[in-house]
Parts: structure tokens; C-alpha cells; sequence
């Protein structure tokens, strides 16, 4: 531990966990790195990172462990490596977007093992994330959360403590089904306009102009015009996101019809190999079932 500011380890330097950790960095956190795939240690190690040989040392090494990690699976075995290096007394948080079940059976195990466990899910994109400007839901102990909020305000603007143990997790998968049915409302009503002669720049200057407007049409717009669907969250994501929602709902018998629906669609378009592309690619489809796709476009 520095005599400022406590030692992290971070776990996961994927899309948006670079970003993220390099904000941490840049705070001056003294970090202690791992990721599956050695090769995306690069950035952080040179910046003064030091790479651990494993999640178990990592921890062993860490006031404070955050993981940024794709889904459940790799939540519980990466929860399992921080609880067997874990220090007493010291904090796990983990930030990916997981479902409250597994959360809550690692939220037990470490726990178990003397330390603390927060949730902290973000809702914001990569560029977000590289200006440490994410929106962070936090749930767990509200004490642990005030003392360790200066690391959240490295990686975030906005930042909410909602609740005391998985409410986090509901509120991200919340706002991330309401993303998607977004993108496939906009990707029905774009291929609609395209097949009625629309000019597509066009159409989508003046849809961000319109009251349906939003942070993230305006976000997106330029995706859609350039056709540049490189992802920032890939549809494989965000069918993973769907799944956990209403695994989660099915499991409270809460209806979620619109999301069940949509996420039909949306498993058809990873099914098509479009699962690396953008979610916001979704629009691709509806042009294809709309016959629209023989059409010249500008880029795919
Ligand atoms: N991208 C976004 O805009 C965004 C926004 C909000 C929330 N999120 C959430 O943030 C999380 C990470 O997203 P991302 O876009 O950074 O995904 P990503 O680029 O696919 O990165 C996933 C990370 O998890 C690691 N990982 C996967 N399975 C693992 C395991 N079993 N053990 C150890 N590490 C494992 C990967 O290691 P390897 O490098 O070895 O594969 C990689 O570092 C996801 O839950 C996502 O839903 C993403």
C-alpha cells in the first residue's frame, strides 16, 4: 500500500477495461494487473503497472481488486481465484454486467472470506470510459462504498450508490434493455424510411433533430450515417444482456414481453455473423427482411 492511496488490482483489460483501469491509473493508484490474454497487459505495464502471474497473487497484492470480466462465468471463476488470495479486511468490486444470482453467490464467498464486496456495473460507452466520465450504479455496504468513493470518481461523473446488495445489478440490466429495444426500434423505423426513399443521412439528421431524440441516438448517429458498425458493445453483448434480464425476470415472474421479442431478433442477427459488429447493426437486418439489402449502400 502507498502511503496516499491503496494498492489496486484489476482484473480484465478488455474494450472498456483498458480505459477504465488506465483512468485508475492516472489517478495514481499504485495497480497490480492481470488479464486471460497476456498480450492486453501492454499499455498499463508500460505506463508502471505491474502484471501479476495470477487472479489469486493479484489479490494477495491488493487493498482493493475491481474486475472488469465479460459474464457469469467468468464472474464466478474469477471470483473464485480473488477469494482464495483475498486479504482480510480488504474490497472486491466488480464492475462487469452480470446477472444478481451469480453476483450474489460471489458477494458470498468473499464474504466468506473476510472481505468486502461491492457491485458496481457502468452505463457508458469505451469513449466514456477513456474520459473517465462513465455513470456507475454501486450497491453493497454504504460505508465501504463512501470510504473507496475517490477510485469511483476516477472512472466516473455520475455516481449512485442505489441499495445494499444487488440492486446495482438490476438497475444496469434495467437501462441496458431499454439500450437495445432503442437500437431495434431505430433499426425497424430507419429500413421503413430507406424502402419509402428516404436519403439515409438525411433521415437520421432529422430523426436527431426530432422529439424522439435522445443521448443515444445523438451517440449513435454517426455510426449510422458512416455505416460503420466497429463495435463499441457488440451484439453478441448485448443478446448476452437480454439474457441475463429475463433469466432474472423469468425467475419473478415479471413479464417482459417487448424484451423477449426483440431479443429474438437480435440473436438472429449474431446467428447471421454480425455478433462482433455493433448492436447498433441491428438496422442491417431489418434491411434484409425488408429486401432492402441489394440496394447499393454507401459502406457496410
Ligand atoms: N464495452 C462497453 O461499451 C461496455 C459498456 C458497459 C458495460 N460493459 C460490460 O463490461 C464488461 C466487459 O466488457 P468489454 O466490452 O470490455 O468486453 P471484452 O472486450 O470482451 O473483455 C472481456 C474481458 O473479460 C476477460 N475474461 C473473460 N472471461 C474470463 C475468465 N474466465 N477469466 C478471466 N478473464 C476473463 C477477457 O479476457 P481476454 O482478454 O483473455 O479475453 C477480457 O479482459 C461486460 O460485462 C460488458 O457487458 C461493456
Amino acid at each position: 500500500m502507498s502511503a496516499t492511496k491503496p494498492t489496486v488490482g484489476w482484473i480484465g483489460l478488455g474494450k472498456i477495461g483498458t480505459p477504465m483501469a488506465q483512468q485508475v491509473q492516472a489517478a495514481g493508484y499504485p495497480l497490480v494487473v492481470y488479464n486471460r490474454t497476456a498480450g492486453k497487459l501492454k499499455p498499463l505495464v508500460e505506463a508502471g503497472a505491474k502484471a501479476a502471474g495470477g487472479m489469486t497473487e493479484l489479490a494477495a497484492q491488493s487493498d482493493v481488486v475491481i474486475s472488469m470480466i465479460s459474464d457469469d462465468p467468468a464472474l464466478r471463476e474469477v471470483g473464485a481465484a480473488v477469494k482464495a488470495g483475498i486479504k482480510k479486511g480488504a474490497l472486491y468490486i466488480d464492475m462487469s454486467t452480470v446477472s444478481p444470482a451469480a453476483s450474489a453467490e460471489v458477494a458470498g464467498w468473499i464474504n466468506g472470506a473476510g472481505a468486502s464486496y461491492l457491485r458496481a456495473p457502468v452505463s457508458g460507452s469505451t469513449m466514456l470510459a477513456s474520459k473517465g466520465a462513465l455513470t456507475i450504479f454501486v450497491s453493497g455496504p454504504k460505508p465501504v462504498f463512501e470510504a473507496h468513493r475517490p477510485i469511483f470518481e476516477a472512472m466516473g461523473k455520475a455516481i449512485h450508490h442505489v441499495g445494499p446488495a444487488e440492486e446495482a445489478r438490476h438497475l444496469k440490466l434495467a437501462i441496458n434493455l431499454m439500450i437495445g429495444v432503442t437500437a431495434a426500434t431505430i433499426g425497424e423505423a430507419l429500413a421503413f424510411g430507406e424502402g419509402g426513399g428516404m436519403e439515409w443521412r438525411q433521415m437520421i439528421d432529422i430523426i436527431n433533430a426530432s422529439v424522439v431524440a435522445s443521448p443515444l441516438t445523438g451517440y449513435k448517429a454517426e455510426m449510422l450515417k458512416n455505416r460503420d458498425f466497429a463495435p463499441a458493445f457488440t451484439a453478441a453483448q448485448m443478446v448476452k444482456d437480454f439474457d441475463l434480464a429475463l433469466e432474472t425476470a423469468r425467475a419473478a415472474n415479471v413479464p417482459m414481453p417487448v424484451t423477449a421479442m426483440v431479443r429474438q431478433f437480435m440473436g438472429a442477427l449474431v446467428a447471421m455473423g454480425r455478433g462482433e459488429k455493433d448492436f447498433f447493426s441491428y438496422v442491417t437486418l431489418m434491411e434484409d427482411l425488408a429486401g432492402l439489402s441489394a440496394r447499393a449502400k454507401p459502406k457496410d
